[in-house]
């Protein structure tokens, strides 16, 4: 069984997707959970149905692309709940779909700046309260990190990043007595990846090619979320679990 009675977690962009569905699982295995995105009246909803199913939990407004918002995040949980368990590294922009060839600069840094220096940022301000606790993270990669990508290329270069930033964490944490994990989604029906999943051509693919041959659901990546991030996954640090449907094994011939 998954316990996180007496936990706090952190899960960033949880007002929707894969975030609310890690929130919500969370929440109701006994974590108290931080719901932040940028934003609060959607965070707002969020916590409401996490304390109509008897669960408990704190809306806070941020961006993982600011520093001071961050730092904030970090600080309000710890001053209201005494502790720190579980970080979540779940939210991420894309603000450009095409050739890496047209992206303009202001594109390319808002993608790395949210996505790799936030997440960055967000774990070396968690790392006291984590050692305290004896606490763990787990970040957000995709599928995208292991392939190449015609259409989302510079975001794939983060996420391919946040898995070595990962490897990094859990060498310098192990010691600490911390855990570092990231989970690789495949394509997940979220607004995220709505471009995506409501082309049809891609769509087909997805549901003749891939294994599993459905689309994932955002309740298919929290159950993952909840392992790494519980004590059931004691033993693992380090590592990036692929939860696909068996995308990145589909025979391509
Ligand atoms: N969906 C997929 O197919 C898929 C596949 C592989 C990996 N992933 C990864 O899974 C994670 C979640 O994606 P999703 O599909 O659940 O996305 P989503 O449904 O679009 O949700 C994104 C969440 O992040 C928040 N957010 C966006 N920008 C933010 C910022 N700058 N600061 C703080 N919060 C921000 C959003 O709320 P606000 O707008 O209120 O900020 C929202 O809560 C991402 O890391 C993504 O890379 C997704």
């Amino acid at each position: 069984m998954i316990s996180f009675e007496n936990k706090v977690a952190i899960v960033t962009g949880s007002s929707r997707g894969i975030g609310e569905a890690i929130a919500k699982r969370m929440a109701s295995a006994g974590a108290i959970v931080v719901v932040c995105s940028r934003k609060l009246p959607d965070c707002e909803k969020v916590v409401a149905e996490i304390e109509a199913a008897g669960g408990k939990a704190l809306a806070l407004s941020c961006n993982i692309a600011d520093k001071d918002s961050l730092q904030a995040v970090v600080h309000s949980t710890v001053q209201t709940f005494g502790r720190l368990d579980v970080v979540v590294c779940n939210a991420a922009v894309n603000p450009h779909y095409g050739s890496m060839s047209d992206i303009p600069d202001e594109a390319y840094n808002k993608i790395l700046d949210a996505n790799l220096r936030g997440t960055h940022w967000l774990c070396q301000m968690a790392k006291p309260h984590l050692q305290e606790s004896g606490g763990n993270v787990v970040l957000l990669s995709s599928v995208t990190a292991f392939r190449g990508s015609q259409n989302i290329g510079t975001y794939a270069i983060t996420k391919a990043a946040e898995i070595a930033l990962m490897r990094n964490l859990a060498l310098e944490w192990g010691p600490l007595g911390m855990r570092a994990n990231c989970i690789a989604p495949g394509l997940i029906q979220t607004e995220f990846a709505r471009a995506l999943w409501e082309n049809p051509r891609m769509r087909a693919k997805v549901e003749t090619e891939v294994p599993m041959q459905r689309l994932g659901q955002p309740d298919d990546i929290a159950s993952v979320a909840s392992f790494l991030a519980s004590d059931l996954a004691r033993f693992v640090t380090g590592q990036t679990i692929v939860a696909d449907g068996g995308m990145l094994i589909a025979d391509p011939l």
